[in-house]
């Protein structure tokens, strides 16, 4: 018999109440029972207001990776959450300020690069690496007016194993704390003293979640990337642990039979210490809710999800390598070979997700049920219940 199909939560001028509803009807389930989110919140504008205020807001996002700064006067920009940022390491380390003119409002900076300030390009209003406000021109008229008073406001950031954090929220407790557990996997990496190998980025036309559940899942190798991936990763030898508050691991592993080789990029120079295990898998971390690790034997990836909007989603790659590979003679044929394999994978994935993303609207959609291979899209929105439901 065909089961009659209810449309009404599919009206995106509805509220958000009947979502947090269908949010709380999983709360407390078993994992062998688990589903996915209902589509409707991959696309409801009110959705993503809500997560914006309790999830992106509220929490800590992570920006990037210290490497991007190696040296006094290296800087970042970007744009999260509508809010233009500028990362930026000065003698007295690294912060993260505004880069919103004091005057009128003009960014004034964009892109990377190393600089000694920055002067705004309307009408040249200048600061120091620190925020600090320099000089304002033909200023001397407007009463009361000190540029020495003047900073650009700082957010908050931490830095927890070379990864640089922000959020925007007085009250949430250190990330730092948060991710004790996790510190001692990423220092089996080296992650705080790795080099930038490249970066890759994508606009992607979908939501946040569908993008970090791709990358935390294997189950998906022998379909989409049967071509690349699934040979030496298959997916179903994927594992998927318990993770810790706020974030969840997924381990793959590479085939009984597969040589080193397979796993290992030529030119790059394995992390030391690694045990025999770890060198034959790759393990895959989301830090809620918006930072996606690949540890490699001998690299790291680190990916950012910027959320846009609801539908829209910059994802920024920024792949890490040891300083011994970066010290090798041909250390940019090896980035062009690795760049261009991780192109290939990462168009796999986003080509399917925004398909994935248009067919979600239907009216015939709805949550579906996970394997076992999928726990991570669990953990996801088991970590959604935990900052949407009171
Ligand atoms: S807006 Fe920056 S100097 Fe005028
Ligand atoms: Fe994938």
């Amino acid at each position: 018999m065909t089961e009659l199909i209810s449309t009404d939560i599919t009206d995106p001028t509805q509220g958000v109440a009947h979502l947090i509803e269908a949010l709380r009807e999983d709360l407390g389930k078993d994992a062998e029972h688990s589903r996915t989110l209902p589509p409707q919140t991959y696309y409801s504008p009110a959705f993503f207001a809500l997560e914006q205020a309790k999830v992106f807001r509220a929490d800590w996002m992570c920006i990037g990776h210290v490497a991007q700064l190696a040296n006094v006067g290296d800087y970042f920009s970007i744009n999260i959450l509508g809010e233009p940022l500028l990362a930026v390491r000065s003698a007295e380390g690294i912060a993260v300020m505004s880069r919103v003119c004091l005057h009128r409002w003009m960014p004034i900076v964009e892109g990377a690069g190393n600089a000694r300030g920055f002067a705004c390009p309307f009408h040249h209003w200048s600061y120091g690496l620190d925020g600090q406000m320099l000089g304002a021109p033909s200023m001397e008229q407007a009463a009361g007016f000190d540029a020495k008073a003047l900073r650009l406001p700082r957010v908050r950031s931490e830095v927890v194993s070379g990864l640089i954090f922000i959020t925007f929220s007085d009250a949430v407790a250190s990330i730092g704390d948060r991710l004790h557990d996790l510190v001692p996997l990423l220092g089996k990496y080296h992650l705080a003293d790795l080099g930038v190998a490249f970066t890759l980025d994508y606009d992607c036309d979908f939501n946040w979640k569908i993008a970090a559940e791709t990358f935390m899942e294997c189950y998906h190798h022998s379909a989409v990337h049967r071509g690349t991936l699934e040979h030496s990763f298959p997916g179903r030898l994927s594992s998927i642990g318990e993770g810790g508050e706020g974030w969840s691991i997924c381990q793959q592993p590479l085939r009984a039979k597969g040589e080193l080789s397979e796993i290992l990029t030529p030119g790059l120079v394995p992390f030391e210490g690694l045990s025999e295990a770890d060198m034959r898998r790759i393990n895959l971390v989301q830090i809620f809710p918006n930072c996606l690790l690949g540890l490699d034997p001998d690299r790291v990836s680190v990916t950012t999800l910027l959320p846009i909007s609801a539908e829209l989603t910059v994802w920024h790659r920024v792949v890490l390598v040891s300083p011994a590979a970066m010290a090798q003679p041909d250390f940019a044929d090896t980035c062009a070979r690795m760049q261009a394999r991780g192109k290939t994978i990462a168009g796999e994935d986003v080509a399917v997700n925004g398909i994935q993303q248009r067919a979600l609207h239907s009216a015939y959609a709805g949550p579906g049920r996970l394997s076992h291979l999928e726990r991570t899209v669990w953990q996801q929105a088991n970590y959604l219940r935990s900052r949407l439901l009171d």
